[in-house]
């Protein structure tokens, strides 16, 4: 069997500092860990190199698991993750083009790193190492590996929506980022939309590509695969260690905090794209509607903060600590904060287990790619007395999770009588949702979402290069022929 080599801006284990780790990092180690391969990205460092350059790859084992990892310099970081990817790519992709701007320095840092990145990664291949890039930080690294000469198949899935043609168009260079995302073999999407709005930018802009009935989009003289992965988790495994984890101090503190209210809880990281603000003001809302809750049900809000030099996460960030102060000041009574708002991070197991504490699991994206925290959250549920999840229709999740109450994240109103709905709903109605839930968490699980996904690559790779030889040779035989007449 061919190794895997996965490339990804973030690597989970071995970053310093410590940030909240998002859905790439969680899936890809989940699932990196049972195939074993290599785990290709950036250090979490900056270092003193000049711009484009960095030392060749720290290497470290762990378990089947071989993390090569580089530094960036300070102007790289700026230029391709702070700036193109952060405040470019990722507000566009999340329809915040409002939050957007756009600077032609900062996309040649994109493009340089990418490159370098790239001449990295080369150094490492063998020829029969298949490549599976993630995320919008990479969009053009299968382009820069075709340039330097690497023949190897190259997937590539997106973690994050891919955004209408029409949003998409107000990034300057959107087509040089499309042609250079059919360099690739195969392009994943989180959900059929997202894969929709790519095939409709291929076929309705001026790239005069075609997608056939098997999802292979021809264009600029590349065959590739394109198609909806949604991505799964494990959800016996998450069962079983929310229920290990129930007695540890933390998930007491919280239990007995309570003193028998109703939890409603969620975990982001502090990012726009979560509708944090929105959120609280439907939780207002509810206390105003239904005064009978005061007293009787709090909001637990983790929210690690990500991103904090960026200049719309600093602001984010000051808007929430306001509404959290605003609404609590309004409400709370001595012995009740309606709103615990925690600005930190906690171990992933421990906050399984703070999942099945709480009746209510409140995820409202304004835009997300999947939301693995949905589905953490249903699974980290007791059987016997499951809690509801409220949803966004905006997380892709909301297309795998029917049982849950999907709300409008922009209607206020509406996400309030969803909370009141699901904090009065009888026994059996939770349950029933619930093992709805979970047959097709079970169903479509992360080794699902990693298999189906690296065997069209390794199908595509084979196919597509000998279309492509096909094609060439008919081309040549074409040429061949003008010639002579
Ligand atoms: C999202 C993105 C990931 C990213 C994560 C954390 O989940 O899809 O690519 O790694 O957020 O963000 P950060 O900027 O800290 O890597």
């Amino acid at each position: 069997m061919s190794r895997l080599i996965v490339v990804s801006n973030r690597v989970a284990s071995t970053q310093k500092g410590n940030p909240a780790a998002g859905g790439l990092a969680i899936g890809v180690l989940d699932a990196l860990k049972e195939t074993g391969g290599v785990w290709f990205g950036w250090s979490g460092e900056i270092t003193g190199e000049a711009a484009g350059q960095t030392q060749a790859p720290v290497i470290e084992r762990q378990g089947n698991v071989t993390y090569a990892t580089v530094g960036l310099s300070r102007r790289d970081y700026d230029q391709y993750y702070r700036g193109f990817s952060n405040a470019t790519l990722w507000p566009t992709f999340h329809y915040r083009n409002d939050l957007s701007r756009y600077d032609r320095q900062e996309y040649a840092g994109y493009r340089r790193v990418n490159a370098m990145l790239a001449r990295q990664l080369q150094a490492l291949l063998e020829p029969d190492d298949i490549i599976w890039v993630h995320d919008y930080h990479l969009l053009p690294f299968a382009q820069c590996l075709r340039e330097l000469g690497v023949k190897n198949p190259v997937g590539f899935f997106l973690h994050i929506p891919f955004p209408a043609p029409e949003v998409l168009r107000s990034v300057p260079p959107h087509e040089e980022l499309v042609k250079a995302m059919c360099s690739y073999d195969v392009v994943g999407f989180q959900t059929e939309a997202d894969r929709q709005a790519f095939v409709d930018y291929v076929e309705r802009g001026h790239c005069h590509g075609s997608v056939d009935d098997a999802g292979v989009l021809h264009a600029w003289s590349r065959f590739l695969k394109v198609a909806a992965y949604p991505i799964g988790i494990y959800p016996d495994a998450i069962a079983q260690v929310a229920e290990q984890y129930t007695d540890r101090k933390p998930v007491r503190s919280l239990r007995d905090g309570m003193h028998g209210r109703k939890l409603i809880m969620s975990v982001d990281r502090l990012d726009y794209s979560k509708g944090l603000v929105e959120r609280f003001q439907a939780f207002e809302r509810l206390l105003l509607n239904a005064p009978d809750w005061h007293g009787r049900v709090s909001l637990v809000q983790v929210a690690p903060p990500t991103r904090s030099d960026v200049q719309t996460y600093q602001r984010i960030r000051q808007t929430l600590e306001g509404e959290a102060g605003r609404i609590n000041g309004r409400f709370a009574q001595l012995n009740w904060t309606p709103i615990q708002y925690l600005n930190r991070k906690y171990e992933r197991n421990l906050l399984m287990a703070l999942f099945r504490q709480a009746h209510v699991g409140y995820v409202t994206p304004l835009r997300d790619g999947m939301n693995l925290v949905a589905k953490e959250y249903v699974a980290a549920q007791n059987p016997q007395d499951p809690g509801v999840l409220v949803l966004s229709q905006f997380a892709g999740a909301a297309g795998q999770l029917p049982g849950a109450l999907v709300v409008n994240p922009f209607d206020l109103a509406q996400m309030a009588e969803a909370l009141e709905r699901a904090l009065s709903m009888p026994l059996a109605e939770r349950q029933a949702r619930y093992t709805d839930m979970m047959a097709l968490l079970r169903e479509n699980n992360l080794s699902v979402w990693r298999d189906t996904f690296l065997a069209d690559l390794r199908h595509v790779a084979t196919a597509s290069s000998a279309t492509e030889k096909a094609v060439r040779r008919v081309d040549a035989q074409m040429l061949r022929s003008s010639l002579e007449r």
